[in-house]
This record gives structure tokens, C-alpha cells and sequence, in this order.
């Protein structure tokens, strides 16, 4: 089954407006046409109404980086959806192990989130990841499975629409140690094993696993080598034009 590859970059808390603009230009002259690739970029909230400016028409599309699954409200500080869709973003990155570490967000939190996002169009990148001490207790495949059945609570394949899973190892995030290849594989082909369980095979099989931690224009050939992984949820990386471009191209300059 053919998975058209992806390629997102999470500039997390870094650059300013103008230098979001700058980055995202760069990107746009360095990527030219590229049609075999799916490349999404999320910048802060901030930065995504000069950002769409900037790269509408082109094939960068526009990610969330978090959002609030009330449709509007007394909020506070909050960004919905509908609002999201609105300023240009296709997807919405969904429970990154910092929301979950530094923001309290859970399983039930990233669930409410994934049903508001699939609701105003959005597609979420939905991340899970075991910490260092879960895989050292041997305990990754455990906690991955509960993640992902609390994320896709009440989803069914009658109703699924397009959901992107992220695998990130949170000892891998930021740290500059990569999953290997075969650790990586390992966890993609249990994620889509645990898919094909509870949605059927023929969602498994369509359904785009990327792989996130301390990816490189170096680690890229072989993550993408492997037969479930599908792509790339890049973070430092991201913030370098040519090494992002680098990672869309698999590597090659
Ligand atoms: P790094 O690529 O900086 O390790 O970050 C990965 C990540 O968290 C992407 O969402």
C-alpha cells in the first residue's frame, strides 16, 4: 500500500515573527516543486497568518502546534480549531510529550482535542512516546497501546478520516539520540499492528506513522527505509532551512 511520505517540522517556542517569515521563505526557495513529499511546517500561533502569506499556493502547508477542543468561549489565552483552520493550518499536531509533561494534557485531553480537530477539518498529528525509564522497564509497547487507544477513543472506520500518528521516543526528543532503525520499526509496525486491531487492516494500511527524535539529514535514509515508517516529526532540525530540505529529500542535498 502506497503511503505518500511526510515531512513536518516543529518549530516548538523558537524564532521570532520576522524570523519565521524569513525561515519559511527560505524553505520556499530551497524546496521549489516537490510533489512525492507531503512537507508541513508548524510555527507558533503567531507567526501563522504572515507564514500562510507566505507560503500559500506553494506545497508547505501549515500545522498547529497545540489547540483547545472548545468550539469558543471564555478561554482565556486559548486558540480554537475553527480558528486554526481559519489563519491557513491543514493539521494540528495533538499531545506532544512536552503538552503532556509541562501542560498536563492525558490521554482524554488529546482524545477531546483529535475529535474537535477532525471536526473543523483539521488533520491531527497525534503523538505518543514512552520516557526513558518506561522503555527501560520494558514497558514501551505497553504504554503505547494505552496512549493510542485513549487518543482514538470512539473513533471508528465507518468515520475515520485522514489521522496521522507520531512515534516519539521522549528520551530521543532533543537529546540528539535517535531511535535505531530497528527500534523505530519495532514500535511503527506495533503502532499499525494495534490499528488494524481495534480500526481493521484497511485503515492500518493507510494510516501514516512518522517517526520523531533528533532527526537528521543523516538518520533520515535509514528511518525511512524501514517498511512502517512513513515519514518525520523533525524539531531542531526544522529550524536550519537546508537541513529541513535535506530531510525532505531523504538525505540528499
Ligand atoms: P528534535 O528533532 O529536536 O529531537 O524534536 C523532536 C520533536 O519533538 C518533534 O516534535
Amino acid at each position: 500500500m502506497f503511503r505518500k511520505p511526510v515531512i513536518a517540522g516543529n518549530w516548538k517556542m523558537n524564532t521570532l515573527p520576522f524570523e519565521g517569515v524569513e525561515l519559511a521563505r527560505s524553505l520556499r526557495e530551497k524546496l521549489g516543486e516537490v510533489a512525492n513529499v507531503e512537507v508541513v511546517i508548524a510555527p507558533p500561533f503567531t507567526h501563522l497568518h504572515a507564514i500562510n502569506e507566505e507560503v500559500k499556493g506553494t506545497p508547505i502547508r501549515l500545522a498547529a502546534q497545540n489547540l483547545n477542543a472548545k468550539d469558543s468561549g471564555a478561554y482565556t489565552g486559548e486558540i480554537s480549531a475553527a480558528m486554526l483552520l481559519t489563519m491557513g493550518c491543514d493539521f494540528a499536531i495533538i499531545g506532544h510529550s512536552e503538552r503532556r509533561q509541562y501542560f498536563g494534557e492525558t490521554d482524554d485531553s488529546v482524545n477531546e482535542k483529535i475529535l474537535a480537530a477532525l471536526a473543523n477539518q483539521l488533520t491531527p498529528i497525534v503523538c505518543v512516546g514512552e520516557t526513558l525509564e518506561e522503555r527501560e522497564a520494558n514497558k514501551t509497547l505497553e504504554v503505547i497501546a494505552t496512549q493510542l487507544s485513549g487518543a482514538l477513543k470512539g473513533l471508528t472506520a465507518e468515520g475515520w478520516k485522514d489521522i496521522i500518528v507520531a512515534y516519539e521516543p521522549v528520551w530521543a526528543i532533543g537529546t540528539g539520540k535517535t531511535a535505531s532503525n530497528e527500534q523505530a520499526q519495532e514500535v511503527h509496525g506495533f503502532i499499525r499492528s494495534e490499528l488494524e486491531k481495534s480500526l481493521g487492516k484497511a485503515i492500518a494500511d493507510k494510516t501514516r506513522i512518522l517517526y520523531g527524535g533528533s532527526v537528521k539529514p543523516d538518520s533520515i535514509c535509514g528511518l525511512m527505509d524501514q517498511p512502517d515508517i512513513d515519514g518525520a516529526l523533525v524539531g531542531g532540525a526544522s529550524l536550519k532551512a537546508e537541513d529541513f530540505v535535506k530531510i525532505v529529500n531523504f538525505g540528499k542535498g
